[in-house]
């Protein structure tokens, strides 16, 4: 793996619905590189790295701040939640993790404020059974602030007066429609522009001006590595929309989320579990509604790393995957979570949605096909053996060399790494 990407930019992305353990492999990967840049989304995100036992989750921070001499970098496509980066930072600090010159802040980047997670709250309980079951966090409501011209940068806060006039007025309109809309209660805006000026302090250190800085260290020929959160079906143009978040997933994004040219990415690199999971609403034709599917969330340990919600689980979705890679034109891939299925006698692999007498092998725009289709299943025998001890790729079982090469074949892209368990070093090397 180390090879394989020394010497290029790449951009790392989920490949399904999140969580496929993006943070281990970037924090497997920030070997190679020396940024590592976070581009979209917000603390939305939960990527877990385990180290000797010690479990980190990162929300805001890249998954490389726990390695020592990199720098990490959020951008200016990220929903900054002050309050969510301060405790992160407290957190890491509290286990030895230095958090200075190595973090570097877009200033950018919106920021979230109460009244977006009370908007979160407040829209998905007004729509009832229809709610998309956000992380609640106030994503979809910055991102649709920062869209409608109504949002306040990180820059903005040390502006004072300009801050607390634009702070005062976006409050005062956020309350007509919290108390008159909602029959909630209104927000003080004096409040929230003391805090929010404590704030500023506090991350006053990390502030700059990202473009730049990322600029000469390309100059520099210092290498980046961007972390993408979500995954590419929660895309707000190309996932399940309207059961998305509110961010550009895909590779495409690391550009616009950062400000670097789309020329400087030279590798795609998606992240895929060996089985699938979302977690909220909205369509998962292979999810399996049984025992088995809670067999896999408590053998995965499948429960929302920001939320605590369990996740829905089913089998691995190929028709999903490959509009996933062709939308990023990812270059390979790797492959997460194989012990989980160590157990099954025969594996199932979905390759086609059956709608109304079509069997559809490209991912459907329509709503309805994805969501009331049956999965075409292709079955391939299981290998009934622990991996979570192997290490080497000669090691690998015959039938698990078997399943990774069936989805290769169907997905057109190589799996370069396998990763066996949830500790740094439980990873095999394909290539
Ligand atoms: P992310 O959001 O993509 O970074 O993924 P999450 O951290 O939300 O979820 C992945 C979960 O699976 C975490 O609890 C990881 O510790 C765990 N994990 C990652 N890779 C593996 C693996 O290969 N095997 C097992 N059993 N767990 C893994
Ligand atoms: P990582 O980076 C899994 C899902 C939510 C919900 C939808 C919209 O850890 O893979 P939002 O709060 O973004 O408006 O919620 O998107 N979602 C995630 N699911 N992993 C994530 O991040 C997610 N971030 C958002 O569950 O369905
Ligand atoms: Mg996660």
């Amino acid at each position: 793996m180390e090879n394989s990407t020394k010497g290029s930019n790449t951009c790392l992305i989920g490949l399904q619905w999140g969580d496929e353990g993006k943070g281990k492999i970037v924090d497997i990967l920030t070997e190679s590189f020396d940024i590592i840049v976070r581009y979209q989304g917000g603390s939305n995100a939960g990527h877990t790295v385990i180290v000797d036992n010690e479990k980190f989750v990162l929300h805001l921070i890249p998954s490389g701040i726990l390695r020592k001499n990199k720098c990490c970098v959020i951008g200016s496509g990220v929903a900054l939640d002050p309050h969510q980066l301060l405790e992160e930072i407290d957190e890491l600090r509290k286990k030895n993790i230095e958090v200075g010159n190595n973090l570097r802040i877009s200033e950018l980047a919106h920021l979230v404020f109460p009244y977006h997670k009370k908007f979160d709250e407040l829209s998905e309980s007004e729509k009832g059974d229809e709610k998309i079951g956000t992380t609640r966090r106030g994503i979809g409501p910055c991102y649709t602030d920062k869209m409608a011209r109504n949002g306040i940068r990180v820059a903005d806060l040390y502006h004072t007066e300009h801050f607390k006039q634009r702070l005062k007025k976006v409050v005062e309109e956020k309350n007509k429609i919290l108390v008159r809309l909602y029959d909630a209660e209104a927000l003080s805006w004096k409040d929230m522009y003391d805090t929010y000026c404590e704030y500023a302090e506090q991350i006053r250190p990390f502030v700059c001006n990202t473009v730049v800085f990322m600029d000469e260290a390309l100059k520099a020929k210092k290498k980046i590595l961007f972390e993408g959160a979500q995954g590419s079906l929660l895309d707000v143009d190309f996932g399940t929309y309207p059961f998305i978040t509110s961010s550009s997933v895909t590779a495409g994004g690391a550009a616009v989320g950062t400000g670097i040219s789309p020329k400087q990415i030279h590798k795609v690199l998606g992240i895929m579990k060996s089985y699938t999971t979302r977690v909220g609403s909205g369509p998962f034709p292979s999810e399996l509604n049984d025992t088995l599917g809670e067999y896999l969330r408590k053998k995965g340990g499948e429960y929302g790393a920001t939320t605590g919600r369990p996740r829905r689980c089913g089998w691995f979705d190929t028709v999903a995957v490959k509009h996933a890679i062709m939308i990023s034109g990812v270059d390979s891939a790797v492959l997460t979570k194989l012990d989980v299925l160590d157990e099954q006698e025969t594996i199932k692999i979905c390759v086609g949605y059956k709608f109304s007498d079509k069997v559809y092998d490209l991912f459907p725009a329509d709503l309805a096909v994805r969501t009331e289709c049956q999965p075409v299943y292709k079955e391939v025998p299981g290998w009934q053996k622990d991996t979570s001890k192997l290490r080497d790729a000669k090691d690998i079982p015959p039938q698990a060399k078997n399943y990774i090469n069936t989805l290769e074949k169907i997905l057109g892209i190589r799996v370069e790494m396998l990763s066996v368990g949830p500790d740094r070093g439980q990873v095999v090397n394909l290539i």
